[in-house]
């Protein structure tokens, strides 16, 4: 089969970490007869050095043309990169929010398992994660706060920042559905987050929510308030299976979820749309304060690359031959820094990827 995969390297380690993901993908192309075929495009602050604005029309058009794109991450230190000089519009991550909006990418896909293997690498007391987790935090990515009005004006003398959340009831199903639909294929529980006690967009989502989980009766559908969420992760991760919630919550989530299941560089995602096109990404950024070291963790790259291969191309053999890879590896005791633990061997970006590709077989 050829995969015409886009590919964008973007800012600090996601070149690094890219490169690694690619190198995977070209082994499983040779091991099961694939041929991958990659268009590089320019995003974020590496498109801004050179065009001027963080994302292209002619970017969009060619990341449109491809089967699915692979990302790193975007963006830079907004102390010390001369990208945040410029107006909010034309910084790195206007090009991303730009690309998910243009693409019409609003579910966004967040697996965060604890490997057996990495249990030594979460926080948590061994009691609270001795039976281990798996969920699939499922974050709207095109409504909410990120794409609401926003602007500072002055009123009478003080500076005051307007930032707008709006959600309309069909923004809310599509998510839904989708939502359940992944339950459906998991455990079946879905736990929709929201702060409904405070806010009218959450009211809506609870409502839309309940009339979506009439259409899938053997999934079971709980509500939680999001601040009860964030110290549930914590106490008993556990009881999730899939987490829906809107676009700012699964942002912070998400990271939280990450670092329970051992580090963000262990956290994939995929940005999907009513298509099979997906955009597949690490959850974490750019990494700006160990950017050029070689330590920066290229698993989580990676599984985004797995995800691309069973999402976008049905490739579903091929997606676990990389995540049994990477659970292979770990097994074997490799650590990158962000991951290392009493007795492990700590390796860097380059030879993660390599070990990666030597478990690929057939
Ligand atoms: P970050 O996720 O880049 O870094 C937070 C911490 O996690 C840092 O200590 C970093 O070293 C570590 N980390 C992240 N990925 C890692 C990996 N693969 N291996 C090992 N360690 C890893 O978050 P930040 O510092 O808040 O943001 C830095 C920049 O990244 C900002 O410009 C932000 O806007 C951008 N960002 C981009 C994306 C994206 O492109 N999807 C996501 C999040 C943040
Ligand atoms: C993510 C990132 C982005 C987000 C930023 C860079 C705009 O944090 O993908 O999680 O908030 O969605
Ligand atoms: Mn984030």
């Amino acid at each position: 089969m050829k995969l015409n995969i886009g590919v964008i390297k973007g800012d600090g380690i996601g070149p690094e970490i890219v490169s690694e993901a690619m190198k995977v993908l070209d082994r499983i192309g040779e091991v099961f007869g694939h041929e991958c075929c990659y268009t590089q495009l320019l995003m974020g602050g590496a498109s801004i050095d050179v065009n001027g604005v963080p994302l292209t029309d002619e970017t969009i058009g060619l990341a449109r043309a491809s089967d699915a794109v692979l990302m790193g991450s975007i963006g830079g230190d907004a102390g010390t990169s001369p990208w945040y000089q410029l107006e909010p519009s034309k910084r790195p991550e206007a090009g991303l929010l730009k690309i998910r909006k243009e693409l019409n990418l609003f579910a966004n896909l967040r697996p965060a398992v604890l490997y057996d293997e990495l249990k030594d690498a979460c926080p948590l007391k061994e009691e609270i994660i001795k039976d281990g987790f798996d969920m699939m935090i499922m974050r709207e990515l095109t409504g909410g706060l990120y794409f609401g009005e926003r602007k500072t004006v002055d009123i009478d003398g003080v500076r005051t920042a307007y930032d707008e959340l709006t959600y309309n009831e069909k923004e809310i199903r599509r998510i839904a559905r989708r939502g359940f639909e992944i339950a459906a294929k998991r455990r079946k529980k879905v736990t929709s987050v929201d702060k409904a006690n405070v806010l009218d967009s959450s009211r809506l989502w609870r409502n839309v929510v309940e009339e979506t989980a009439k259409d899938y009766p053997d999934v079971a559908l709980e509500h939680m308030l999001v601040d009860n969420c964030a110290m549930q992760l914590v106490k008993a991760p556990g009881q999730f299976d899939v987490i829906l919630t809107e676009n700012m919550f699964g942002d912070i989530l998400s990271d939280e979820a990450s670092m329970v299941a051992g580090s963000i560089g262990m956290l994939p995602s995929a940005s999907l749309n009513e298509t099979k096109f997906g955009l597949y990404e690490p959850s974490g950024g750019s990494a700006p304060d160990i950017v050029g070291k070689g330590i920066a963790n290229p698993i989580a790259a990676t599984l985004s690359a797995a995800m691309m291969l069973r999402f976008s191309f049905d490739l579903d053999m091929e997606a676990n031959t990389v995540e049994n890879a990477v659970s292979q590896v770990l097994r074997e005791g490799y650590r990158t820094a962000d991951i290392m633990a009493a007795g492990k061997i700590q390796i860097g970006t380059r030879e993660m990827g390599e070990k990666i590709c030597s478990y690929i077989q057939r």
